[in-house]
C-alpha cells in the first residue's frame, strides 16, 4: 500500500519534470529551440549536437583568433542615439538589393559543406530561408547542388564563387550558377593564400572518428568530389588562386550577365578598384576572421569601404553579428544588409531547419525592437545619427 503510494507520488514528479522548463536545458544547453533567448545560445547546442572536428571548423578563426574577436567587439564599440516621442507602431524592415525586395536586411552568407553540421545542410537552410524570406548565399563548396538549393529555396540563391587555380573550372561553374537562374554572383577574394587555422587543428585531435569516413581520400580532394564540381577536370586543382588579379574581374564582367559582387574588401582603396572595374557590389567581409589576422573588425572597414564605393554600389558587410542592434549599426553606418555566417550554422547543427529559422527569427524581432527602440520606422531612415563612436 504505502509502496504503491510512493510509486504514484514518484510518478507524478516525474510527469512533472517532463513538462518543466529544468528539463529544457541540460548542462546550461537548450534542447530545444524554444528555449534560445538570443541566437548565441544556439552556438553551445551546436557544440553538442556538431562532432568536435565539425564544430572546430565553424568555430575556428586564424592565429590566436584575435580577429574573430575584434569583428565581435567592433560592434560594441559603436553606441545608439535614440528618438523619442515618434509613432512607430508599425516598422517596415525592408529592404531593396538589385530590384529584389527582402523583408528584412539580414542575409546568410556563404559557409561551405553544410551536411557536415546536419544531415540536411544547405537544403534546410533554403528551406528556412524560404519560410523566413531571407536571402540565401551558396558557397562554391556547397554539399548540395545549386539547383536543388535554389528549388528547395523557392528562387534562385546567389553563387559565391572561389575560382581555384583553374580559371576554365571557374568559368564552368559561372556557366552553371547562371544557368540555375542566379541573379548575383559573389567573387570571394579574401584567400589567395593558405590560412592557420589552429582552434580547427586542435578541436580535430579531440575526434575519435577517422576523418576518412568524411573525407576519403583526403579532405583536399574530397571537397572536389562535392556536386558543383561532377563532370569538372579537378586533378591537381587548389582550391584558392594566388595568382587572381583585377583581369579577372574584368573577364567576369563579360562572362556573365549576373551581377557580380566581390566579397572581402576591407580597404578604401580596394573599394575605389570595385568601382573602376565595374563591380555591382561590395561585401565587406574578413571572412568571420578566418582570413589573415588582421586584428580589424569588419565594422572598422566599413566607412571607408563606403567612402571608396562612392554613391551606387551597394555594400553589405559581415563579421561579428549577432544581435539585431548589430545590424541596426551596420545600416547606420551605411550597409545596405547585414550578413550572418555561424549564427545560422549553429542554428542548422543544433536543430536543422527549425534552428535556422529560430536564429533569423530571433535577429529579425531584434532588429524590429532597436528601429522602435531608435524612433526609425523605415530602413531608409536609418542613418548616421543614429550612432555614435565611429
Ligand atoms: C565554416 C565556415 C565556412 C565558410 N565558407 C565560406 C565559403 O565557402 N565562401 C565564402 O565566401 N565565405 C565563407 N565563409 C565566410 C562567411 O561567408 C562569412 O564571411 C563569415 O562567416 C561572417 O562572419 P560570422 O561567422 O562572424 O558571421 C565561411 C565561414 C565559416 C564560419
Amino acid at each position: 500500500m504505502y509502496r504503491a503510494r510512493e510509486d504514484a507520488s514518484r510518478r507524478r514528479f516525474l510527469a512533472y519534470l517532463a513538462g518543466s522548463p529544468l528539463l529544457a536545458m541540460q548542462d546550461g544547453v537548450i534542447t530545444d529551440v524554444k528555449d534560445a533567448l538570443n541566437v548565441m545560445d544556439f552556438e553551445a547546442a551546436a557544440r553538442k549536437a556538431i562532432p568536435p572536428a565539425h564544430f572546430g571548423y565553424l568555430a575556428t578563426g586564424v592565429d590566436d583568433d584575435s580577429t574573430l574577436k575584434a569583428n565581435r567587439e567592433g560592434w560594441s564599440h559603436i553606441k545608439l542615439r535614440p528618438r523619442r516621442l515618434i509613432d512607430v507602431s508599425k516598422v517596415d524592415m525592408s529592404v531593396e538589393v538589385f530590384g529584389t525586395k527582402w523583408e528584412t536586411p539580414i542575409v546568410m552568407c556563404p559557409v561551405s559543406g553544410q551536411r557536415a553540421f546536419h544531415e540536411e545542410g544547405e537544403l534546410a537552410v533554403a528551406r528556412a530561408g524560404k519560410q523566413k524570406k531571407t536571402l540565401q548565399i551558396l558557397s562554391t563548396f556547397t554539399s548540395t547542388s545549386v539547383e536543388d538549393v535554389s528549388a528547395a529555396a523557392g528562387r534562385p540563391v546567389w553563387y559565391q564563387l572561389y575560382t581555384t587555380t583553374s580559371l576554365a573550372v571557374a568559368e564552368r561553374l559561372v556557366m552553371r550558377a547562371e544557368a540555375a537562374g542566379c541573379p548575383v554572383l559573389a567573387l570571394t577574394v579574401d584567400l589567395p593564400a593558405g590560412r592557420n587555422t589552429e582552434t580547427q587543428k586542435r578541436m580535430r585531435l579531440l575526434d575519435k572518428r577517422p576523418c576518412m569516413a568524411c573525407h576519403a581520400p583526403s579532405f583536399e580532394v574530397s571537397r572536389f568530389r562535392r556536386p558543383m564540381f561532377e563532370g569538372l577536370d579537378v586533378k591537381g586543382l587548389e582550391p584558392y588562386n594566388p595568382a587572381l588579379t583585377w583581369d579577372f574581374v574584368d573577364r567576369l564582367k563579360k562572362m556573365t550577365k549576373m551581377k557580380l559582387v566581390v566579397k572581402g574588401i576591407v580597404t578604401r582603396e580596394d573599394a575605389r578598384l570595385c568601382r573602376e572595374h565595374g563591380v555591382d557590389g561590395i561585401v565587406v567581409s574578413n571572412h568571420g576572421g578566418r582570413a589573415e589576422e588582421s586584428l580589424r573588425a569588419t565594422v572598422e572597414s566599413l566607412p571607408e569601404v563606403l567612402d571608396g564605393a562612392g554613391a551606387g554600389i551597394p555594400v553589405l558587410v559581415d563579421g561579428g553579428i549577432r544581435r539585431g542592434t548589430d545590424v541596426f549599426k551596420a545600416l547606420a553606418l551605411g550597409a545596405r544588409a547585414a550578413c550572418i555566417g555561424r549564427p545560422y550554422v549553429w542554428g542548422l547543427g543544433a536543430f536543422g531547419q527549425a534552428g535556422v529559422e529560430r536564429v533569423l527569427e530571433m535577429l529579425r524581432g531584434e532588429f524590429e525592437l532597436a528601429m522602435k527602440q531608435c524612433g526609425t520606422t523605415s530602413v531608409e531612415q536609418i542613418g548616421r545619427a543614429y550612432v555614435t563612436g565611429t
